[in-house]
């Protein structure tokens, strides 16, 4: 269980874009929190300097008081569980094994690179494939299973890595309706029973009302709304996906002068 601190965090990329104006937000452990907001605000920017995996320009983020920063990586990496659009497995390994990769972040690297666990990290990724359903499937080759168990079985990787926090940016998007409704459910219901602090970008609004405790609404990287589903109105929602994007806008402008 893991608060997550970010204070005053902005992030100008190297073409000078500034995907994140100083913005601050402080997330309770054990909560489940989505982030909405249209294309280009910035979700996946913060997200991924929640983990390390984006550098800040200026700010802090600070993970169960472990400040995110390039000495303090591996701590990080090894408490903040991430899980991915796209699944991210490795497609010709086993299940078994791509969960067991959840265990690297533990481990010395030499075993890695022989895909080499002690006999605990099995039993430990067993319990992760049983949380998420796919007990049968332990030995089938990951990309022989459908789209919505693969996101299981990422869930389960991140499981088990014990993880303070799971980072979820669009863990839905390439799922079909009900697909996306299982790895919701999972994720909340791991949140609620393991006390594990989950915080996921979505596309769809209604899903984000019906799993969220908290909805963060950004644009043009800044929080534009916060607070419970039931602060979220129709027209909160219009006015959040009505304001583009500063580089909507400027591709907009280079269309028409193009025209
Ligand atoms: N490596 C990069 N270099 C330059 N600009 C970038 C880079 N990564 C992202 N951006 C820009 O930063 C802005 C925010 O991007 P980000 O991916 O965080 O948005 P997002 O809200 O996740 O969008 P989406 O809903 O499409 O995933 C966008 O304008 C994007 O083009
Ligand atoms: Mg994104």
């Amino acid at each position: 269980m893991a608060s997550i601190k970010i204070n005053s965090l902005a992030k100008t990329y190297d073409n000078g874009f500034q995907a994140l104006q100083c913005l601050s937000l402080d997330i309770d452990p054990g909560s489940f929190t989505v982030i909405l907001g249209p294309s280009g605000a910035g979700k996946s920017t913060l997200l991924r300097t929640i983990n390390g995996l984006e550098t800040a320009t200026s700010g802090t983020v600070c993970v169960s008081n472990l400040q995110v920063n390039k000495q303090n990586l591996k701590s990080i990496r090894e408490h903040v569980a991430m899980v991915f659009q796209q699944f991210n497995l490795v497609s010709r390994l086993s299940v078994m094994t791509n969960v067991l990769t959840g265990r690297l972040a533990k481990r010395h690297s030499l075993l890695s690179l022989l895909y080499l666990f002690p006999k605990e990290d099995y039993a430990i990724a067993l319990k992760a494939l049983e949380r998420v359903g796919l007990e049968e499937k332990v030995w089938h080759r990951a990309d022989k299973l459908s789209g919505g168990q693969q996101q299981r079985v990422g869930i389960a990787r991140a499981l088990a890595q014990e993880p303070l926090a799971i980072i979820a940016d669009e863990p839905v998007a390439s799922l079909d309706p009900r697909s996306s409704k299982e790895v919701l459910t999972l994720l909340r219901d791991i949140c609620r029973e393991m006390n594990i602090t989950v915080v996921a970008s979505l596309h769809q609004v209604d899903f984000a009302r019906e799993y969220a405790d908290r909805i963060i609404g950004m644009n043009a990287g800044r929080i534009v709304f916060d607070g419970p589903p039931s602060a979220f109105t129709s027209s909160q929602e219009i006015s959040l996906y009505q304001h583009e994007t500063m580089e909507v806008k400027e591709d907009a402008k280079m269309a028409l002068a193009y025209a």
